[in-house]
């Protein structure tokens, strides 16, 4: 095991901050994680690191950062309706979509194109148009730090929810996510109700609907709307979108007649986060070396050489500033580090 030490995260997360691992160790192999638990001299604070694509990294990272690379995806069992694919959480997971896609797999076409990879996918219950990863994923297997042994979670004790789950609370830092096992369809049920899909299908000129058809619809969106991480350092959207009682949404209503909403039960309102932010005037501003993207609201970018406190500041005036012109306080959908 080959430990660096005061190694530059700049080319591990998408936001391209230059912060530095104390130290850093590449994994490629499940058996290194015991390994690495039994090696006294390694530090006891770790973090991991797998497509980089949901931290912003506020300072240097003290301990291990171990480089989640591992890789394989492999069919375990398949009926007449359905596959179940275990894939090792290291898969990028855009690499894993398409090759679904190829066996003809549905169900994880609307997710095409998410950066990141397959171990963030329950991490934080990744979703987009209409359909989220909770849908899909059966079990989870991890290594238990403090156990030492390999635990496998059901799809229901991972207590998924909106960008979330157990993995970003009780078991926090305590495991290493390794495979995902995930079941597809062989027959597919199409989802095209989210927004801006049927029209991205309509315009490509799509007679036949297929998961591939689809696949590329939301690659164009996503392409059009989502600054490219290769391009201008990013993760995705930075804060969620916030539930509000029904009355403060009625309040909000009568001021703003035109605000987007989803309803969410009898008692609560999904508002758009994007929305919010564009209505306080920070849409494609400039602020130092940072600023928010111009066509998602959601997304702030690295305009070149921002460092992550610069970043968090700016997301913490956005906080301050819609929460005094429409009294709701936004969480960060990124993990701050
Ligand atoms: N909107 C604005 N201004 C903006 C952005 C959005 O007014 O600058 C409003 C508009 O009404 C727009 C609506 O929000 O029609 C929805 O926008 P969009 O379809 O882009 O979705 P979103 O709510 O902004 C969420 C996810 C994205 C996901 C898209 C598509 C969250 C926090 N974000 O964004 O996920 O790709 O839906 O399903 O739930 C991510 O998590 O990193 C991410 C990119």
């Amino acid at each position: 095991m080959q430990v660096q030490q005061n190694i530059s995260l700049l080319p591990y997360n998408t936001f391209g901050i230059d912060a530095k691992a104390e130290q850093l160790l590449v994994v490629t192999d499940k058996a290194q994680l015991a390994a690495i638990a039994n090696n006294s001299t390694l530090p006891k604070e770790k973090h991991i690191i797998g497509g980089g694509s949901n931290i912003l990294l506020t300072h240097d990272v003290p301990g291990l950062t171990l480089l989640n690379q591992l890789k394989g995806i492999e069919l375990i069992k398949e009926d007449d309706a359905h596959v179940w694919v275990q894939v090792a959480s290291g898969e990028v997971w855009h690499e894993f979509v398409l090759y679904a896609i190829d066996h003809d797999w549905g169900g994880v076409e609307n997710l095409s194109l998410i950066p990141g990879t397959v171990g963030a996918a329950p991490m934080q219950n990744i979703g987009a148009y209409g359909v989220e990863a909770k849908e899909v994923i059966e079990t989870v297997t991890a290594w238990h730090w403090e156990e030492q042994k390999f635990l496998t979670y059901t799809n229901e004790e991972c207590h998924f929810g909106y960008r979330d789950s157990i993995f970003k609370h009780e078991l926090k830092e305590k495991v290493f996510i390794t495979d995902v096992v995930f079941k597809l369809d062989k027959e597919h049920s199409f989802n095209t109700n989210y927004g801006a899909i049927q029209q991205e299908l309509d315009s490509a000129g799509v007679k036949e609907l297929s998961i591939k058809a689809i696949s590329n619809a939301v690659i164009a969106i996503r392409s059009s709307k989502l600054p490219n991480p290769k391009e201008i350092g990013n993760a995705g959207s930075f804060f969620k979108n916030p539930v509000i009682a029904k009355e403060h949404f009625e309040q909000l209503l009568q001021e703003h007649p035109e605000i987007p909403h989803y309803p969410v039960d009898d008692t609560n309102v999904k508002v758009l986060a994007g929305w919010l932010i564009e209505q306080c005037q920070f849409k494609g501003i400039k602020r130092g070396h940072t600023g928010v993207h111009e066509k998602q609201a959601l997304v702030l970018v690295n305009r070149g050489g921002a460092n992550g406190q610069e970043v968090w500041e700016l997301s913490e005036e956005i906080l301050q500033t819609v929460h005094s012109k429409f009294g709701i306080m936004l969480e960060r959908e990124v993990q701050i580090w």
